[in-house]
C-alpha cells in the first residue's frame, strides 16, 4: 500500500495521531485549541507553526506518569524532556511544570532551559562535541549531570572541571551494537556512526575506569540512545538489557557504584495513517522497568535510578503547520496525471521530507473537503526535492488562498529550519483554551538583512 489517493484522516481526538488530539472540523474549518485555523492564518499569517499547550502538556505527563508508576518499585525514574525536538522558554516553562527535567545539548539550548528557570539540577548536558564554553557554562549552571561521548571528551570535561574547581557529574554514553531507527541518519548505537563508547570494543569500559579515577569527574551513570521515530519496543529492551549488563558487570568486579541509567529518547509517533501506532508511554515504561527488575533477579545488583529522554513523541503530535495555497498545476507523470499543489513554505520550514525521505499528510483545513484527486504539495523553493507531502488526496476544487494543515509538526521542524533561499522562518503559535499567543515570533526578511554584513566601504 501506498499514500497515493488516500486523504488524511479526519481528527478525530485521537491521541494516536497523526492530528493533534484536540483538533477537530467545526463548522466545515479544522479548529485546534479551540480556535478555527482561518482566525489563525488571518492574524498570524502563514506559514505558521501551531502548538496546542495542552496536547503538549498531557503528552509530557503521560510520560512522567508511566515512568513513576513503572518504577515505583524499583529506584524511581526521570523524564528529560529532549529539546532538540523543539525548544522555547515556553515548551521549556510548559515541560518543567509537568515535571518533566530537559535534555540539552548545545549552549543555545541549555541558555534556553536556564532562561525559563529551569534549575541547572533539572538539566542534562549532551554533545558528542562540546566546547569549552559550554562546558564552563553548564558547570557554572551546576547542571545535573554531562553525558559523555568520547574518551578524549571525558578527558576535556575532567580538565576543565579541574580549571573550575568542580566535581562534573558524568553520564558514559555506550552504544550496544542494537540496530534501530526510522533512517539510517537516526540509528545511533551501532558501531559505525560518530555516537557514543562502544561497549563490544572496550571504549565503555576503559571510560567507566578511567572516570572513576578521575579526580573531578563523578560517575553517576550510563546512558544509551539507540536512534529516533522508532515504532516497535524490541530495540529499546535489547539495548537496555545490554546496558544493564555492562552496569552490573561494572559495580561487580571493579566495586563501584552506578547509581543510575538513561535510556534515551527515540519513540516513534504517527505521521500517516501507515505509520503503525506506537506503543503507549505505559508500554514502553513497562518494557524498561522489566529489563531492570530481570537485572536486578540476575545480578543480584541493586536497581539504578533509570530515565528517559522523550523529544518526538512529547512535542511532535502537539503541533501542526498551516500554509496557504498559491499556484497549481497537473502534470503527466508516468502512472497518470499528477496535480503539483505549491504552498508558501517548504523544505525551510520542514526539511524531513527532502533529507528522510519522509512522508507527512495534509487536509484542506479552511474549509470542508469534498471528493479529491491525487495530488504532491510542493514548496516554494528551488528544488524538485522540495516536497512537504509526497502524496495525498486533496479535494479537486482546490483553489490558490486556501489553507491546508500539515499534522504531526511539532518535532524538528522549527527546530531545524532554515533560511534557504532567504525565506524567514516562521514563528510558533501556542493555542490553549480558545486563545492564542507567540511562542516564537515570525522571522523577517529585516532579521535576515540585519545579519548581512554588507561590502564595506
Ligand atoms: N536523546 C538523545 C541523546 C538524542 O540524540 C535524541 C535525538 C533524543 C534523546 C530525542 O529523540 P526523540 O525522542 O525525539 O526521537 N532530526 C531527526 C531526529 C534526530 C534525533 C536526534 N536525537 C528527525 O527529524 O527525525
Amino acid at each position: 500500500m501506498n499514500l497515493e489517493n488516500l486523504p488524511a484522516p479526519e481528527p478525530d481526538g485521537s491521541s494516536d495521531g497523526p492530528w493533534p488530539s484536540s483538533a477537530r472540523r467545526v463548522g466545515g474549518e479544522i479548529a485546534i485549541g479551540g480556535i478555527g485555523v482561518s482566525e489563525l492564518a488571518a492574524e498570524y499569517g502563514t506559514p505558521l507553526y501551531i502548538l496546542d499547550e495542552d496536547v503538549l502538556r498531557a503528552r509530557a505527563r503521560a510520560w512522567k506518569e508511566a515512568m513513576d508508576e513503572a518504577f515505583a518499585r524499583l529506584r524511581g525514574a526521570d523524564v528529560y524532556y529532549a529539546g532538540k525536538a523543539f525548544l522555547c522558554v515556553a515548551v521549556a516553562k510548559a515541560v518543567a511544570h509537568e515535571g518533566l527535567a530537559v535534555d540539552a545539548c548545545s549552549e543555545g539550548e541549555l541558555r534556553t532551559a536556564l532562561a525559563a528557570g529551569v534549575p541547572g539540577s533539572r538539566i542534562g548536558m549532551h554533545g558528542n562535541n562540546k566546547s569549552r564554553e559550554e562546558v564552563e557554562l553548564a558547570l557554572r549552571a551546576e547542571v545535573g549531570h554531562f553525558v559523555v561521548d568520547s574518551l578524549a571528551e571525558l578527558e576535556f570535561v575532567d580538565s576543565i572541571a579541574r580549571d573550575e574547581g568542580a566535581v562534573a557529574s558524568v553520564m558514559l554514553r555506550v552504544t550496544t551494537g542494537v540496530h534501530a531507527g526510522g533512517h539510517e541518519y537516526m540509528s545511533t548505537a551501532v558501531e559505525d556512526q560518530k555516537f557514543g563508547l562502544s561497549i563490544a570494543g572496550g571504549a565503555a569500559w576503559q571510560a567507566v575506569e578511567k572516570t572513576v579515577n578521575a579526580p573531578n569527574l563523578r560517575l553517576v551513570g550510563l546512558h544509551s540512545h539507540i536512534g529516533s521515530q522508532i515504532l516497535a519496543v524490541a530495540g529499546f529492551r535489547a539495548a537496555a538489557e545490554a546496558v544493564l549488563r555492562l552496569r552490573a558487570e561494572a559495580v561487580r568486579e571493579l566495586g563501584i557504584e552506578i547509581p543510575e541509567v538513561d535510556f534515551g529518547g527515540g519513540y516513534g509517533v504517527r505521521y500517516t495513517v501507515l505509520d503503525s501506532i506506537p506503543p503507549s508511554p505505559a508500554e514502553f515504561a513497562s518494557i524498561l522497568a522489566e529489563a531492570a527488575a530481570a537485572n536486578v533477579e540476575e545480578t543480584g545488583v541493586p536497581a539504578p535510578r533509570v530515565s528517559i529522554e522523550p523529544g518526538r513523541s512529547i512535542v511532535g503530535p502537539a503541533g501542526m503547520t498551516l500554509y496557504t495555497v498559491g499556484t497549481i498545476k497537473t502534470v503527466e507523470a508516468e502512472d497518470g496525471p499528477r496535480r503539483y499543489v505549491s504552498v508558501d513554505g517548504g523544505m525551510s520550514d520542514n526539511p524531513r521530507p527532502i533529507l528522510y525521505g519522509a512522508d507527512y499528510t495534509a487536509a484542506l483545513a479552511s474549509r470542508a473537503p469534498s471528493e479529491g484527486v491525487r495530488t504532491r504539495i510542493v514548496g516554494k523553493h528551488c528544488e524538485s526535492g522540495d516536497i512537504v507531502v509526497r502524496s495525498v488526496s486533496l479535494p479537486a476544487d482546490l483553489a490558490a488562498g486556501d489553507i491546508l494543515a500539515v499534522p504531526a509538526t511539532g518535532a524538528y521542524g522549527r527546530s531545524m529550519a532554515s533560511n534557504y533561499n532567504h525565506v524567514p522562518r516562521p514563528g510558533v503559535v501556542a493555542v490553549r483554551d480558545g486563545r492564542a499567543r507567540w511562542i516564537v515570533r515570525r522571522e523577517t526578511v529585516a532579521d535576515i538583512l540585519a545579519l548581512d554584513a554588507g561590502y564595506g566601504k
